[in-house]
């Protein structure tokens, strides 16, 4: 049979979002773990809702809605809406709203947690003349050849390759994805994500997938997420937006990792025990090497016109 060889995005695309596509046939927490599935994480957005006076919440990429579903608990009076492409999860309560496409307006909050990494973008490898080209893929076999010359502003500007061989992810879509979100807000708009800044570019991308809690090697025949780290400084360029590292947001927002007094195991056990497992997700939260070095690019538009 011919190989059937297309661009790398449109095979990254097909492979998350298609009929049979990952995301539309699974649960991402069966295969990874993200902050939105910590229940310290929830009572941290929470927080930020309340300061900044939120009507709704929106969780752009909802997943499972586990973060909703916290959220619910949590901020009784707040409008919840998940944005996912995914069929809503059968345990969402019922108050929670779910639709596959954003809002035209955002009275409130916007949160995409792990959600522009999951953008595909195109692939770009400089060729032995030094000629950036796209890299194009058969996705059966996973194959690569160069394909059409790829010019691209925002690779001059944002991500340029400097020697044969080199590889990027041209971020160009996903600027453009989350400035189409954050001009729906009148609010805060926040995407969090694992990414890099341009003083610190990996030289041959980071295209990876993960499978099962474990990071495996990269499919596109929809059986694995496929992700790259996103390029946090463009999209907050795009944004207008503000580049913090999680830990840092989450300390703003009151979140804490120091462990408990041991007397109050003595004067209060239980509330030493809930005390203890909030110590416990906040250090995964705000780890390093982990979660806590991903970053938030936050957006307030309340006094935007
Ligand atoms: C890595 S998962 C993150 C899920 C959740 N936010 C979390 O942190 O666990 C990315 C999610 O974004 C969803 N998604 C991607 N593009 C989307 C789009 N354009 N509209 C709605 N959902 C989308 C995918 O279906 C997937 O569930």
């Amino acid at each position: 049979m011919a190989a059937r060889v297309v661009s790398w995005q449109a095979a990254w695309d097909a492979a998350l979002y298609a009929d049979d596509g990952f995301f539309r046939t699974v649960r991402p927490a069966d295969h990874f773990r993200t902050s939105a599935h910590v229940g310290t994480f929830a009572r941290a957005v929470a927080e930020l809702a309340r300061r900044t006076g939120a009507a709704t919440v929106v969780d752009l990429g909802a997943g499972g809605g586990e973060l909703l579903t916290a959220l619910h608990a949590l901020l009784p009076d707040v409008e919840l809406v998940g944005v996912e492409v995914a069929a809503r999860p059968g345990a969402l309560p019922d108050e929670v709203a779910w639709t596959p496409a954003l809002p035209d307006r955002i009275d409130g909050l916007l949160i995409a947690n792990e959600w522009l990494d999951n953008v595909p973008c195109p692939v770009v490898e400089r060729d032995d003349d030094g000629v950036d080209r796209v890299v194009l893929v058969d996705p059966a076999t996973g194959d690569e050849t160069l394909g059409d010359v790829h010019d691209s502003p925002w690779m001059r500007r944002w991500w340029p390759l400097a020697a044969p061989g080199e590889r990027a992810e041209d971020g160009t879509p996903r600027d453009a994805a989350w400035a189409d979100a954050v001009a729906r807000v009148d609010g805060v708009a926040v995407a969090i994500d694992y990414g890099h800044v341009l003083a610190d570019r990996p030289p041959f991308g980071t295209l990876r997938s993960y499978a099962d809690g474990r990071e495996v090697d990269v499919r596109l025949d929809g059986s694995r997420d496929v992700t790259a780290d996103v390029a946090v400084d463009a999209v907050a360029a795009a944004v207008d937006g503000r580049l913090v590292r999680q830990r840092d947001a989450l300390a703003e927002l009151g979140v804490d990792g120091r462990r408990p007094p041991l007397d109050l195991a003595s004067t209060d056990p239980a509330g030493y025990v809930r005390a203890l497992s909030a110590a416990g997700e906040a250090a995964e939260l705000t780890s390093r090497g982990g979660l806590g070095d991903f970053w938030w690019i936050v957006t307030d538009r309340r006094d935007a016109a």
